[in-house]
């Protein structure tokens, strides 16, 4: 499937028109309803799952303090603590000066994005953007990095085809694209980088190792497409670059969708495995691949079951607590061991339900949103995706379990953005609480999950207090990741700035 945009458009590859519909207002709570017996056998399943989720203050602050204390490791040498804390060399922010036609290729989840994007200077900033996205057919996340890399070469020479006749370059140029690329990278340059892993359920073989720029450079020379990647950067780099054009005090940004990760803006003197980089400025954006962290986190059986079933087990601990692609499966399994022990949905367990990945975050996030007084809306999603037929208090169990799960992920991910915040802090007192402090936000499951976004945001005032938290803005940026990509590859281009 593919879709073309001109000017700015949507991205969601968390999204999905059944969850979009269900979205509404929070939901209530329901008085009095009748206790059945179900709900007596499943009562110690959930008490404990509350238990082992539970998130109070002193729990954030330790993890708040170990994030901290990791990203301090991880920037004194690599392998220094979970944290990869990857050197973006990107020194050089946008300042709305750029100008000209940037193409872009956003690269991260189950869709991907191709766009060109015409930049007018500080007059005109951003005169068009057009895009097109499309869903990689699922066959390539398991293929060979060369089937991967030459269809999105494919898609982007279709795209490029389109490109009006109005943009002239000297013969001697070639077009310039950001990539945006996100999976953990170790990056040498800032257009190059070798994959460390896949995540997000990817198992592409042959890249891991490789240079994603050169695979990526191959596949567009089979296509015959003559445009140069001058630009290698993760999607939250992407993000705060997109987010710090339109806005000076923009220092972090993060995304949560199908993946999680934040990235921020560091001085250079505070990384001491930087040693001979010439740059003109004193910082770089560091990618700190936070889903990796793992430090004390508050997990439940469902949580080691489910990691070590992944084609990853052990890594992305972080990620698999508190984003988009697992918490949906988290979910299904403690329905499966409440359906185990008790008769909560009758006395069959449907196929659906032992399906891993069957429900999914959308259709958890879309139970939430039901006000109705018997819960329709969650009977039926029960129904249709866990094929499960359930009553007016099971189905209150279920939206509990999915808040429990949903709450522990918000005040997990609020905890890790102050834990960034308070080691920039220490390091510049004064620069961070003091003053307006913007951290740049994206991804699905932020932007349409509004109990999760709740619960962020609770954690992070319950963290910093009432005055410091007036002074830290978090701000949804819709979409910047693929914008911020061809910004850099305007600050970024080979051909030096004419401006
Ligand atoms: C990847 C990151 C990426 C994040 C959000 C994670 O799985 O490791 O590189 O930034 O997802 O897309």
């Amino acid at each position: 499937m593919s879709v073309t945009v001109r000017s700015p458009g949507v991205r969601s590859i968390y999204g999905s028109a059944r969850s979009a519909k269900a979205l509404g207002s929070f939901s209530r709570p329901r008085a009095n309803m009748a206790v059945q017996s179900n709900v007596i056998s499943v009562a110690p399943i959930l008490t404990k799952l509350k238990e082992d989720c539970a998130t109070p203050l002193p729990v954030l602050r330790h993890l708040a303090a170990a994030m901290a204390s990791d990203m301090r490791a991880g920037l004194a040498v690599d392998g220094g603590s979970d944290l990869p804390m990857i050197l973006s060399y990107v020194d050089a922010l946008p300042t709305g000066n750029e100008e000209g036609l940037f193409y872009a290729l956003d690269l991260g989840g189950t869709n991907f994005r191709v766009l060109r994007v015409q930049l007018g200077g500080k007059e005109e900033r951003v005169i068009t953007t057009e895009f097109e996205q499309v869903s990689i057919p699922p066959e390539l996340m398991f293929g060979t990095s060369e089937e991967l890399f030459d269809f999105i070469a494919s898609v982007l020479a279709k795209f490029a085809e389109k490109e009006g006749g109005e943009f002239n370059l000297p013969d001697c140029q070639t077009r310039e694209i950001g990539f945006t690329f996100s999976f953990p990278v170790k990056q040498t340059s800032v257009d190059s980088g070798i994959l460390i892993k896949w995540t997000k359920g990817f198992a592409v073989s042959g890249t891991a190792g490789k240079d994603v720029v050169a695979c990526l450079n191959e596949a567009m020379q089979r296509q015959g497409l003559n445009l140069r990647v001058s630009a290698l950067v993760n999607d939250t780099v992407g993000t705060l670059a997109g987010a710090r054009y339109w806005d000076d005090d923009v220092m972090v940004a993060v995304i949560l969708g199908t993946g999680t990760n934040a990235c921020y803006l560091e001085r250079k003197d505070a990384i001491p495995k930087l040693q001979s980089h010439n740059s003109t400025s004193g910082g770089m954006i560091i990618n700190t691949e936070w889903g990796a962290f793992s430090n004390d986190l508050p997990l439940t059986e469902f949580d080691r079951e489910m990691d070590a079933d992944s084609i990853n087990p052990g890594e992305q601990i972080f990620e698999k607590t508190i984003s988009g692609m697992y918490l949906g499966e988290i979910v299904r399994r403690v329905l499966l061991k409440m359906a185990r022990a008790s008769e909560l949905f009758g006395d069959s367990i449907s196929e659906k339900l032992l399906t891993p990945f069957m429900l999914r975050t959308p259709d958890i996030c879309a139970m939430q949103q039901d006000t109705s007084e018997d819960l329709e809306v969650v009977g039926t999603i029960l129904l249709d995706v866990v094929g499960v037929s359930s009553n007016a208090s099971g189905r209150q169990i279920v939206v509990e379990v999915c808040d429990t799960i949903a709450k522990r992920g918000g005040r997990l991910a609020g905890a890790g953005i102050v834990g960034i915040l308070e080691k920039m802090e220490e390091d510049s007192e004064g620069l961070i609480f003091g003053k307006r402090t913007v951290v740049a936000m994206d991804g699905g499951l932020y932007e349409h999950y509004p109990q999760y976004r709740a619960h962020l945001q609770e954690a992070v005032q319950e963290l910093l207090g009432p005055q410091t938290s007036t002074n830290i803005v978090i701000e949804h940026t819709k979409d910047g990741s693929g914008i911020g990509a061809a910004l850099l590859a305007a600050t970024n281009s080979k051909y030096g700035h004419n401006f």
